[in-house]
Order: structure tokens, then sequence, then C-alpha cells
């Protein structure tokens, strides 16, 4: 017998998702009803006191196969070795300690809103983006566990939610939306808009790194229900891009509706904030959620997450296709 699970909706001050406690420690025999208390609360769930992963890490592995036929194995994907976990590559490390040594966030400026509150809403708040979009078939869902967090305060992760962002949009930036394509590529290959703007030089690109397209509306394939999906300056193409069909570029009119859509995304009510506890798995979905990390003080702290993805039901729209971004002499293995 699966032991019942106590979910209740929705997370603290937030209008979606979900916190979930378990009816017992984990172990390998796993809770069912996850998946389902996902779509319920628009893509996002609060595990806490899973405190038992960090010595057992192979129970993260077996906690994000119940949300999915596929968990990401690292090691096979261009993952730099240093950001996997030694023992289970399904793990993706992200830290800012050695040697993984990934910096956190800026932080925004001013660093707080003019009624002295945490900024969330963009441009303020940068950073915002779903996971791997820059790849065709995008992946479903993340779970990000805290091995070792940062003190509250700093260090959150926020999300936004891109179903009642999609509902809530005025009818002529619906009408824009409905049927346009955004260019994703990957962070770091000189085609940001920080990138762009700079005026640096873009790296060649091998087939298996050039951008991808995607909706910018995603029909979610499990609740059927639509959803904003974009990202900003860091995860799309600002030379071809952002939107096919439209200028392109940091001044054209692509930018000038991705601003818009973007703060429109973002807009206090659409956003929770999460303030991490040791012990805790937050597991959201993909396809109609963005999220973005916070700033911490990389000089006297020291902080250890663990993140898993999951893929395998990105919806009709991708079917059968090849994966953009195994290479072809890979890929023919
Ligand atoms: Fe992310």
């Amino acid at each position: 017998m699966t032991a019942p699970i106590d979910v209740s909706m929705p997370l603290p001050g937030a209008g979606f998702g979900a916190t979930v406690r378990l009816g017992k420690p984990l172990s390998e025999e796993m809770p069912s009803g996850l998946p389902e208390a996902l779509a319920k609360a628009s893509g996002l769930l609060l595990i806490p006191g899973l405190g038992e992963i960090t010595a057992r890490p192979e129970l993260l592995l077996a906690l994000s196969r119940t949300f999915g036929p596929e968990v990401e194995d690292y090691r096979y994907t261009l993952t730099a070795h240093t950001s996997v976990h030694a023992a289970v590559p399904e793990i993706f490390l992200v830290s800012n300690i050695p040697p993984v040594s990934r910096p956190p966030p800026k932080r925004p400026e001013p660093p707080l809103t003019a009624d002295g509150r945490l900024p969330v809403q963009y441009p303020h708040r940068l950073g915002w983006h779903t996971d791997q979009s820059y790849r065709r078939p995008p992946p479903d869902i993340s779970l990000f566990y805290a091995v070792t967090p940062v003190p509250r305060d700093r260090g959150q992760t926020l999300f936004a939610d891109g179903t009642r962002a999609y509902e809530a949009l005025p009818a002529h930036l619906k009408q824009r939306v409905d049927g346009l394509v955004g260019i994703h590529m990957q962070p770091g290959r000189g085609r940001s808009r920080d990138a762009v703007l700079r005026g640096d030089t873009p790296r060649p690109l091998q087939p298996h790194e050039r951008p991808q397209l995607q909706p910018v509306v995603r029909t979610h394939p499990v609740t059927g229900k639509k959803a904003l999906y974009l990202c900003e300056s860091g995860q799309m193409d600002w030379i071809e891009g952002p939107f096919v069909g439209m200028q392109p570029g940091p001044y054209g009119d692509g930018a000038a509706l991705l601003d818009e859509l973007m703060t429109h995304y973002t807009r206090p009510e659409f956003i929770y904030v999460h303030e991490w506890t040791q012990g805790d798995v937050v597991v959201w979905d993909n396809r109609c959620l963005i999220h973005t990390a916070t700033w911490y003080d990389s000089d006297k702290e020291q902080r250890m997450m663990w993140r898993t993805t999951v893929r395998g039901n990105p919806g009709a729209l991708y079917a059968g296709e090849k994966r953009s971004w195994i290479p072809e002499e890979v890929a023919a293995d």
C-alpha cells in the first residue's frame, strides 16, 4: 500500500501551487498521486521535510521518475562534469561551492521596491526562464532539492504562473501571442540581449546548439490549458529573435512586445516566492511556469542545491521529433 499524501492549496502568499506532506519518510516505495496533485496545483508543488535525500540521493531520482518516463542523465547531455553528482548522474548540482563555482545572480538595482519589498516583477527582477527551452522537445518537469540552502530573505526561487498570466492577458495581447513563435537560445553563446547590446561576437554554433523555435502559447498536454511559454534576456536569441516574423534585436518591435509580455507575466499576483528550508523539494512544470533565482552573498555563504529534469510528454506539437540538442554522431549510436 502506498501512503496517502496530504495536499493543501495554494502555496502561502500565492494564488497557485500546493504543499504536499507525505504520510511517511521517503523510501523505495514512492508516494502515489503526485503528478495529479501537480496538475491540479497549476504546476508547482512544495514537498517539505525530505532531508533523508542528502544521504540517499537515489531517492531524488526515484521521486523524479514518478513524474515522467525519462529523467535526464547529465553524462550524455554535454554538461560540465563538475556539475554532475558523482554517484547519481541524473542530479545536476547548482552551487557556488568549488568545483561547481556557479555564481549567484546579481542583486537587483535598487535591491528593494519603493515600498520595501523583494522585487519580483520584470524588468526590476531579471533571469526569468523555463528550463532548457533552447531544446526541442523541451523538458516537462524539474525537481529542486535543498541540500544546503542559504538563510531566508535571499537565495529564493521565484515562480510565475503562466496559465493565469495567459488567461489575464488583455485582448490585444492575446491576439498578438496566439500563433506567435519565440526563438530560444542557450545562455552563454554571445546571443543574449546583453551580449548583443555590448557588441559581443557570437560564437559559431554547432548544428545541435542552434536556436530553437517554441510557441509563445503552449497547450498543456495533461490539463489542456493554455500557458505563456517565454524567456527573456539570457535565453532568447537576440540576433534573429526574440520572435519569428518581427523586427529582431534589442531595439525591434519584437523586443518591445517581449518586454510588455514579461512585465505582465511577472505581475505580483502571479508570483510565488519560495524561501528554502533544508530538506525541501520543489517540483515545477516547465510547460506552464517560469522561474528565476535571487541573489545571496557568495563571499560569505555556501549553497548546494540538486536538480533533476524529467521529460517525455511535451505535447502533440513535438510528436516524433528528434532531439535537437544531441549531436548527429551521438544520435546515430
Ligand atoms: Fe532554471
